[in-house]
């Protein structure tokens, strides 16, 4: 702030402060002095009139004690243009970022030491442990929720974690791994390679033939020719019997359960026509090591439910 405004904000501040301050002084003296009467002021609304005389005490006292409260908070915090405040911690003013990251630094401290003792731990221990797993429940519902749901079960576009299908790979570390560093899945599009033929016919041999799932009635498609096409285009990276790639992060399309694009004709046409890019954001420079090794204990955690539940 140039010293032209903040001189400016300062004046009338502390102008208006006495100003008010002036007015009610001037005010009571005058009526004051005359005591209470039944004087009325005049005039009179519906047969309403007012008396004259002077304020409660109890609501004049209140009245200065606004105006006192005010002058101290302003010499104790910044708000008079570019006074700094009294108290510590406003050298650089008050912002609202500011207050937050002076929050999360005491946050730290206090739960810094508690984070670090289960990040020294091996992932598979912190997720059998009671309070580890409800810090980590507590920041998935915080940081993770939003994309993946609030039970992790995912939803069009955003994978379920809570089951055992994984595209890049279920074991703890390597969850661990997708959560620390992100991941960006890349289904190119083939549409333009493949021609519209091309596509249908292989949209039909995947529902068909890899996913098990009943073609609807009167689907006019040639499944030899998806599956030479399949044999050609798509074994690279989803393998060759279609059970996918860790390591490229391409799902298993025998197992339509983790699909995130849908299971429809039409959604199987959609991705393999355009194309999809799944991104899962980075979080180590957001959350740090710590904090994502309690994360990817609760995950896991989930899944190894999920298994036991299902055996
Ligand atoms: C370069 C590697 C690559 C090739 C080649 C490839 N895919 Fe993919 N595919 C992927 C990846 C990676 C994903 C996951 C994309 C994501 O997570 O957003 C994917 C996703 C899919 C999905 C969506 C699954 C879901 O979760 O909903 C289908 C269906 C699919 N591929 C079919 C095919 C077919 C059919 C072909 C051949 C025409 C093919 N892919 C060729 C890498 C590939
Ligand atoms: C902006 C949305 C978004 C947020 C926020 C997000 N994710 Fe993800 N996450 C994704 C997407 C999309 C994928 C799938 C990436 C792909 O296509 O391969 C994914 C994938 C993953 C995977 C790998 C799944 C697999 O099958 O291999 C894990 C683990 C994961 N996320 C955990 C988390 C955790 C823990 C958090 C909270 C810190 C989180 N994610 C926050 C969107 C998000």
């Amino acid at each position: 702030m140039t010293s032209f405004w903040s001189w400016y904000i300062t004046l009338l501040t502390l102008g208006s402060l006495v100003a008010l301050l002036w007015l009610i002084f001037a005010t009571r003296k005058s009526e004051q002095s005359k005591g209470i009467t039944d004087q009325t002021m005049g005039h009179s609304f519906d047969g309403i009139e007012e008396y004259d005389n002077p304020l409660p005490r109890w609501w004049f006292l209140l009245f200065v004690g606004t105006i006192v409260f005010g002058a101290v908070y302003l010499a104790l915090y910044p708000g008079l243009g570019n006074w700094k405040g009294i108290l510590p911690g406003y050298e650089n003013g008050w912002t609202s970022v500011g207050q937050w990251e002076r929050e999360m630094q005491r946050a730290d401290q206090q739960y810094g030491p508690i984070f670090a003792k289960y990040a020294a731990m091996p992932l598979e221990e912190v997720a059998q442990d009671e309070q580890a797993l409800k810090m980590g429940s507590r920041m998935f519902a915080t940081y993770c929720s939003i994309c993946h749901g609030s039970d992790a079960k995912g939803s069009m576009g955003f994978p379920n974690l809570a089951d055992s299908d994984w595209r890049w790979g279920g074991d703890a570390e390597t969850i661990k791994a997708s959560i620390l560093h992100g991941r960006t899945g890349v289904m190119p599009a083939w549409g333009a390679v493949i021609g519209e033929d091309g596509v249908k016919n292989v949209a039909a041999y995947v529902r068909q033939e890899l996913a098990g799932l009943k073609l609807p009635e009167g689907t006019q498609v040639d499944l030899e020719a998806g599956k030479q096409a399949f044999a050609t285009t798509c074994v690279a990276c989803h393998g060759p019997e279609g059970k996918g790639m860790a390591m490229l992060g391409a799902p298993d399309l025998t197992h339509p359960a983790g699909w995130i694009y849908g299971t429809s004709l039409a959604q199987l046409q959609q991705t393999i026509r355009h194309g999809r890019t799944g991104v899962m954001p980075a979080q180590e420079s957001y959350l740090g090591n710590d904090k994502v090794h309690l994360l990817a204990a609760y995950v896991y955690s989930l899944s190894k439910q999920a298994q036991v539940a299902s055996k």
